[in-house]
């Protein structure tokens, strides 16, 4: 029996090829602005490169390790290259990428306080730190009558939101008796898409998700919130969630959380404010403004993987009333039962979001605020946002270019005055050169382009060259006209 293969990777291979792989993502890092940043290949070509069969017998790790290298690279839009400016960025960091390693090494399921007391303490921990560190109220607090829940997603975040909400609405029946056509939420037609999936899951239906209009600034307006609420009511609908966003995925626009939360009190409708991006600014006191009025909020989720340096997926969720939450999600099959559950002295996150396993995120994001320190992460958000006030102002002193929305953080939103077509070759001109990627947005139904300064390692060289790429193919566009 002794001498029989075993085929698993002993600690000391493990130890060796660890250091590998450590020194492999160092490099990559080290060289990352050397490769196009959105990838160049066309579909199907990773699949055509990788053989047809997995293999019978194991091979070694080196040959592994050299396919990625040569396989999946060239498949790679590369998020982490400092000239990412596409969409919201996703960004990572020492500390982050090696507590996630080291979740992966203690590989701990953490679906009950039992099963991993760290995993589930640490988080509650951590949730609690962030709540002074981003000016939230108090009501979020562990301590209080809320606390906070790291979810994989800012989608998952609102569909928990949703589904307290739905449920508190129906005095707690929809659950048992299901939907009946007649629950209605209200978003902006800014909103993320996300809430829509949500009220699709939630058996609210995509009809009665109420996409209230915006001002010029893209931000919801209150009283068209408030009309097309009455208007509900008296057709017999029962108006139950509302969701504010600070920083809108098209735009940044910033909805005025104290109006819709009036609005939402004197109806009764649960509040969700959605900060996925933008929240990391209220780490600094000067940005906090923009969520005046979070203290009214049921609930609130910013992403840390977005713009806080912790790598995906890491999304951090509170609520004012757990039990609202518990309520709606708990289920507690014999196999689950345990004596510190059933003491009632401990949290068991299993009750805070739709799936039971949940991994040990809060590592890599405490290891991100305690190598960072708030000072450090201060540092950096500020210098982001300063980025891109400064691109900004070359957008509006450039008389070939005009902003197409205010710019209160970190995404300018702007666009050649030649229309949409111009925009579009511009765009599509940059992404292919591999210089740096940009997205785009529709806002007033003109094709706008979005650059957006958050991921860890832009600098000042960066956004400068982003510009200047951008002012070469507009000229180029011009000359060729
Ligand atoms: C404002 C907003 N909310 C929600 C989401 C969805 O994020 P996630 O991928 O974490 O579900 C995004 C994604 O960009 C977003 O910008």
């Amino acid at each position: 029996m002794s001498d029989e293969k075993s085929f698993h990777m002993t600690p000391d291979e493990f130890r060796r090829h660890g250091h590998a792989v450590v020194d492999w993502i160092a490099d990559y890092h080290s060289r990352i602005e050397s490769f196009p940043v959105l990838s160049q290949v066309k579909p199907g070509e990773i699949r055509a490169s990788l053989p047809a069969n997995p293999p019978t017998q194991g091979e070694p790790f080196d040959t592994l390790l050299k396919d990625v290298e040569k396989l999946i690279l060239p498949g790679i839009t590369h998020w982490q290259s400092p000239n990412f400016f596409a969409y919201f960025p996703s960004n990572a960091s020492g500390p982050g990428i090696l507590g996630d390693l080291l979740s992966s090494g203690l590989d701990v399921q953490g679906m009950l306080w039992s099963t991993s007391p760290a995993c589930t303490e640490l988080e509650t921990h951590v949730l609690d730190w962030l709540v002074p560190m981003l000016g939230l109220p108090e009501k979020f607090l562990s301590s209080s009558t809320g606390g906070g829940v790291i979810q994989d997603t800012a989608s998952s975040a609102v569909l928990c939101a949703l589904l307290a909400a739905r449920e508190r609405a129906t005095n707690y029946t929809s659950n048992q008796k299901g939907c009946n056509g007649r629950i209605v939420a209200y978003v902006s037609t800014q909103t993320h898409s996300s809430l829509q999936k949500a009220a699709m899951i939630a058996g609210i239906g995509a009809d009665n998700v109420r996409a209230i209009d915006v001002d010029e600034k893209f931000a919801m307006r209150p009283e068209a919130l408030a009309r097309q609420i009455e208007a509900d009511k008296l057709a017999g609908l029962l108006p139950c969630f509302v969701c504010a966003t600070v920083g809108t995925t098209s735009s940044n626009a910033i909805d005025p959380i104290p109006e819709i939360a009036r609005v939402a009190r004197q109806h009764n409708l649960w509040l969700h404010v959605d900060a996925a991006m933008s929240g990391t600014a209220a780490l600094c006191p000067e940005f906090r403004h923009l969520q005046n009025g979070v203290e009214l909020a049921d609930s609130y989720n910013f992403n840390p993987h977005k713009w806080m340096f912790t790598n995906f997926d890491c999304s951090c969720f509170w609520i004012a009333d757990r039990k609202a939450l518990i309520q709606t999600l708990s289920i507690l099959p014999e196999y689950l039962r345990n004596q510190a559950t059933e003491s009632g002295a401990v949290i068991d996150y299993r009750d805070w979001h739709i799936q039971l396993g949940r991994r040990f995120r809060s590592l890599k994001l405490w290891f991100v605020i305690r190598y960072y320190g708030v000072e450090g992460l201060q540092h950096h958000i500020r210098r982001h946002v300063q980025l891109a006030q400064i691109f900004a102002h070359w957008v509006r002193d450039d008389e070939d270019f005009e902003l197409a929305a205010p710019v209160p953080l970190n995404l300018v939103c702007f666009r050649h005055r030649a229309g949409d077509a111009a925009n579009q070759t511009i765009m599509d001109r940059l992404n292919r050169s591999g210089d740096l990627f940009l997205t785009h947005t529709k806002l007033n139904g003109k094709l706008t382009l979005r650059l957006c300064v958050g991921q860890t390692n832009t600098e000042a060289r960066h956004v400068e060259k982003a510009w200047n790429r951008i002012r070469e193919e507009a000229e180029k566009l011009a000359a060729s006209a």
